[in-house]
């Protein structure tokens, strides 16, 4: 199917449409109590609300579109997953992990709020995510909301996120090597990344045995992410990414980068987006979303 206005304009379209849907979605989820639980949700409001690019809610879209998943139920899942990604900032910005004081062009929420502030923030928004899919009208089959939980709870905790950016706090006193530090991204990183294409095809009702193209597609975006991110921190104009930049080496954090240098670090980021997009051969114009995704995931400024 030809798009109007051809494909080109498919990728800014899409990332403000999910922008403009994440942003609705969250501010219908958060309403401000009237009691002392104010400064808690007005936090939550303050991370979730008008954030980053949200490139987990639109691959977890973008996927589920291509089997056509109602675009609300879409979202809805989308915003569980970016609110693990918003949790995850909150915390990785505290003084106690990379200590940093501007995220998306604003302060921290410590620094806004203060310390136990963001900390009962990242909490509640962890939960929300479990709430959000656990919640009877997203899908009414209870056994894809039991798939869709234990997805995103494999891809936050120790054998995802969490498990990442432990190996990341120590990574000043280790020699990783390039295998160690694959796997340190794979959980930090490509975990969550690739639960929201899992999720999608989840919601898609493609079984486990259909969606070994869409978790290579995922693997290898997920390195490519990470080690784009480790560029603009080394790169970077501070102004558009909207967070201090510099600070890996600062604070002896072991990268692609650090490990292969820039030029061979950005080759092998283009050589991954690549192979992602050759994991899509299967589809037609269907996944042109997913492939502009992954070129974006290299070529973004942010
Ligand atoms: C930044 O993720 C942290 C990493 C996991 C590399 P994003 O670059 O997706 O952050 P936002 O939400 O768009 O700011
Ligand atoms: C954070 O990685 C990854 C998370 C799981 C939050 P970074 O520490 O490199 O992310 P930025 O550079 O602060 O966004
Ligand atoms: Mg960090
Ligand atoms: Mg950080
Ligand atoms: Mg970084």
């Amino acid at each position: 199917m030809q798009l109007v206005g051809g494909t080109a304009d498919l990728l800014p379209d899409a990332l403000a449409r999910i922008r403009q849907d994440v942003d609705t979605a969250f501010d219908q989820l958060l309403p401000v109590p009237e009691d002392t639980r104010a400064r808690l949700v007005e936090a939550m409001r303050y991370a979730a609300i008008d954030g980053g690019k949200r490139v987990r809610p639109l691959l977890l879209t973008a996927t589920a579109a291509m089997y056509g998943v109602s675009r609300q139920t879409a979202v809805r899942t989308g915003c569980a997953v970016e609110a693990i990604h918003v949790y995850s900032l909150i915390h990785d910005d505290l003084p106690c992990m990379d200590d940093d004081a501007l995220r998306h062009g604003k302060p921290t929420l410590h620094k806004a709020f203060d310390e136990a502030t963001a900390v009962l923030a990242g909490d509640s928004l962890h939960a929300l995510a479990f709430e959000i899919l656990s919640m009877p009208d997203l899908v009414s089959d209870p056994f894809v909301r039991g798939e869709l939980v234990a997805t995103l709870a494999g891809a936050s905790g120790m054998g995802g996120m969490a498990g990442g950016q432990m190996m990341d706090m120590v990574a000043d006193e280790q020699d990783y090597d390039l295998h160690a530090i694959t796997r340190l991204q794979q959980l930090k990183t490509g975990a969550l990344l690739g639960a929201a294409v899992e999720m999608g095809a989840i919601l898609g009702r493609v079984p486990p045995e259909g969606r070994g193209h869409l978790r290579n597609y995922a693997r290898d975006i997920g390195l490519a992410f990470q080690i784009a991110d480790d560029l603009l921190d080394r790169e970077g104009d501070e102004a558009l990414a909207g967070k201090a930049l510099r600070k890996d080496d600062e604070q002896g954090k072991q990268t692609f980068v650090t490990l292969m240098g820039a030029d061979k670090a950005r080759d092998q980021a283009a050589a991954l987006v690549e192979q992602a997009i050759g994991h899509l051969a299967p589809h037609g114009s269907e996944a042109d979303l997913l492939r502009a995704l992954a070129r974006f995931i290299v070529e973004r400024d942010r």
